[in-house]
């Protein structure tokens, strides 16, 4: 059966968009968010529980007998003030809806719609993951320790995440490796302060943090096989009092990135020598924390095979295979613990001005791309457990 979403349904998830875009809530806040979701659910008849602080998780249970499979989508916003202008534009100052995530939220509440209508033809249950706080500090791995993947066990799950490198009307389908990991580096350099004029009596921390800052894109450029993925950036710096003082501190922080978990840990290890070495070199002292965030996200490589050619037969949306990026994504531990596919959905569109990348105060979509991913959403689920 070919999937096709209806104009009703289409304009509902416009709606829903529209309305928990214009309420963005950051992670672990998005109460009027789960609310929303928890309502359309009810008014649809699909169980639903509130499940790490603000997740909702609903249940379709398909008529038959059959494996179940999980839809997620996230629902949080980012600290941003939006600049769109747009009508529908973000009512609370410093908080906006800049990666997408109420485009995912209102499209899985329209395969949820289309997958409970669908109820007699599936033999299985469709597991929703509404998520929380996937901008920080992180929902995915209290979702999944509260027990989202578990009764009924969940074989397989997919996201959808919003890309504006992709043409409204295609879907990107990575094998491997989609995001990377996304670890926090913090230095600290701490010398000995003293005067300007007077150099030789002091230890200045600021050339050695420039030392530093440079030996590091070492790591990258001459330490890692070129045809894997790695990125070093130093984001923040900061030290010093004014012009004529020495500075006794300087202290920086940066992330780390990667697509392979030995890369990973390779950088690691290789960060903490440089830092070290080239401290001693300048006779200061420095601190090294790395805090582990996110895992790189790995799509299984026969789920997106399977999955591709599943759409392909379907004749829409069009597959396209875009690059991996090094965004990170905390959809990583649920595909740690089932196969996993994140799926992007084409946003781009010059005539709609859909042309900002995500986290851009001026970021927007076009919404003709909201019923493309929830078509997919729709295939993705059926392809396991629909009686075709
Ligand atoms: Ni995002």
């Amino acid at each position: 059966m070919a999937v096709q979403v209806t104009q009703a349904l289409a304009a509902r998830v416009t709606e829903l968009r529209r309305a928990i875009h214009c309420r963005p809530e950051l992670g672990f806040e998005e109460h009027e968010t789960a609310a929303l979701v928890e309502r359309e659910l009810d008014s649809l008849g699909i169980e639903h529980r509130r499940i790490a602080r603000t997740g909702v998780l609903g249940i379709i249970r398909g008529a038959g007998s059959g494996p179940a499979v999980a839809l997620r989508a996230d629902m949080d916003a980012l600290p941003i003030l939006e600049k769109t202008g747009l009508p529908y534009a973000s009512e609370i100052d410093g908080k906006m809806h800049a990666c997408g995530h109420d485009a995912h939220t209102a499209m899985l509440l329209g395969a949820a719609a289309e997958l409970q209508s669908q109820r007699d033809e599936l033999a299985g249950s469709v597991v929703l993951i509404f998520q929380p706080a996937e901008e920080g500090p992180g929902g995915a791995l209290p979702m999944i320790e509260a027990g989202a993947l578990e009764d009924p066990a969940v074989e397989a799950i997919a996201m959808l995440h919003v890309d504006s490198r992709l043409d409204v009307g295609t879907i990107g389908i990575v094998p491997g490796p989609v995001n990377a990991s996304a670890d926090e580096l913090y230095v600290t350099v701490r010398g000995v302060g003293g005067h300007g004029a007077y150099p030789h009596s002091a230890v200045d921390a600021i050339p050695a943090a420039a030392a530093i800052v440079l030996a590091l894109q070492n790591v990258v450029a001459r330490e890692i096989d070129p045809l894997a993925s790695a990125v070093v950036t130093i984001g923040t710096i900061s030290g010093g009092y004014r012009n004529n003082v020495i500075a006794d501190e300087v202290k920086m922080s940066g992330t780390l990135r990667a697509h392979d978990p030995a890369v990973r840990d390779a950088l690691d290890g290789r960060v903490r020598r440089i830092v070290a070495g080239v401290a001693a070199a300048y006779r200061v002292d420095a601190d090294v924390e790395i805090v582990r965030g996110y895992p790189p996200v790995v799509n299984d490589e026969s789920l997106a095979a399977r999955f591709a050619g599943y759409v392909r037969a379907k004749g829409s949306p069009e597959v396209v295979r875009p690059q991996p990026t090094m965004g990170g994504e905390d959809f990583a531990y649920f595909a740690q613990r089932v196969p996993g596919l994140l799926i992007r959905l084409g946003v781009r569109s010059e005539s709609a001005g859909s042309v900002h990348p995500a986290h851009s105060p001026l970021f927007r979509i076009d919404e003709d791309a909201l019923p493309v991913g929830v078509t997919t959403l729709v295939l993705f689920a059926r392809s396991f457990v629909a009686v075709e």
